[in-house]
């Protein structure tokens, strides 16, 4: 089975955690694009979709889901989004599309996070996937240099301006062994918007499209 069905298996998972008249937060990736594509077949349950990026958001549009402004609508009962990176733990990394800031705002804003991925995704220790950090472009440098001094090799991603107008960097060679204290210490550095570690807020519920099916995991 291919990546691809596998992801889809996960995507249509999802729908199972979404209730009536309920405003939802959509992620952004590939998987989250099976998810749409499958939400469009409930989409008259909704009450409307609260999207982490402009591709996620032309995506919705084109199905006809109502796109609404977080500010306009609160807290949110329920996030789904993928993800580059999960442990066992449902703590993530995100960000391999470059949505990561809009992505943990609004998992941040929803009482429930289920991330949908396939089986490739979970691993045993986070940073084999470099872990994107969104920054703004005149700490660039500064950044960069800071990340050399915690051991990551930044890389700045070519041709990628982010929807907030920021750079991402890439960081490799980590071995994520406590990811909570690692998102603290890099969202404390000057000029991060955003860390794509998802610890301090992991995911609530993991579906892992494998070939028998979809596996379910729960935090903690
Ligand atoms: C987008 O910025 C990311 O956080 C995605 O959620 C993540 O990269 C997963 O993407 P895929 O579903 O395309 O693997």
């Amino acid at each position: 089975m291919s990546s691809d069905d596998m992801k889809k298996r996960a995507a249509e998972a999802a729908l199972e955690y979404i209730e009536d008249n309920v405003v939802l937060g959509v992620g952004t990736g590939t998987t989250v694009n099976y998810f749409i594509d499958a939400l469009s077949r409930i989409k008259h349950r909704l009450d409307g979709v609260v999207s982490s990026s402009e591709a996620t958001t032309q995506r919705l549009k084109a199905h006809r889901i109502p796109v609404l402004d977080l500010n306009a609508v609160g807290p949110l009962p329920l996030y789904v989004d993928g993800a580059d990176e999960a442990n066992r733990q449902l703590q993530l990394i995100k960000g391999g599309g470059g949505a990561l800031t809009r992505e943990k705002i609004v998992a941040a804003a929803s009482d429930r996070f289920v991330c949908i991925a396939d089986r490739s995704k979970l691993v045993d220790i986070l940073g084999k996937f470099p872990l994107p950090v969104e920054v703004i472009p005149m700490a660039r440098s500064h950044v960069g240099r800071e990340l050399l001094k915690r051991g990551g090799q930044p890389v700045l991603r070519e041709n990628c301006i982010t929807d907030n107008g920021n750079l991402i960097l890439d960081i490799y060679n980590l071995q994520i062994r406590e990811p909570a204290k690692w998102e603290m210490e890099l969202n404390n550095i000057a000029g991060i918007v955003a860390v794509g570690l998802f610890a301090l807020r992991p995911a609530d519920v993991l579906l892992l499209g494998t070939p028998d099916g979809v596996r379910v995991a729960h935090a903690g």
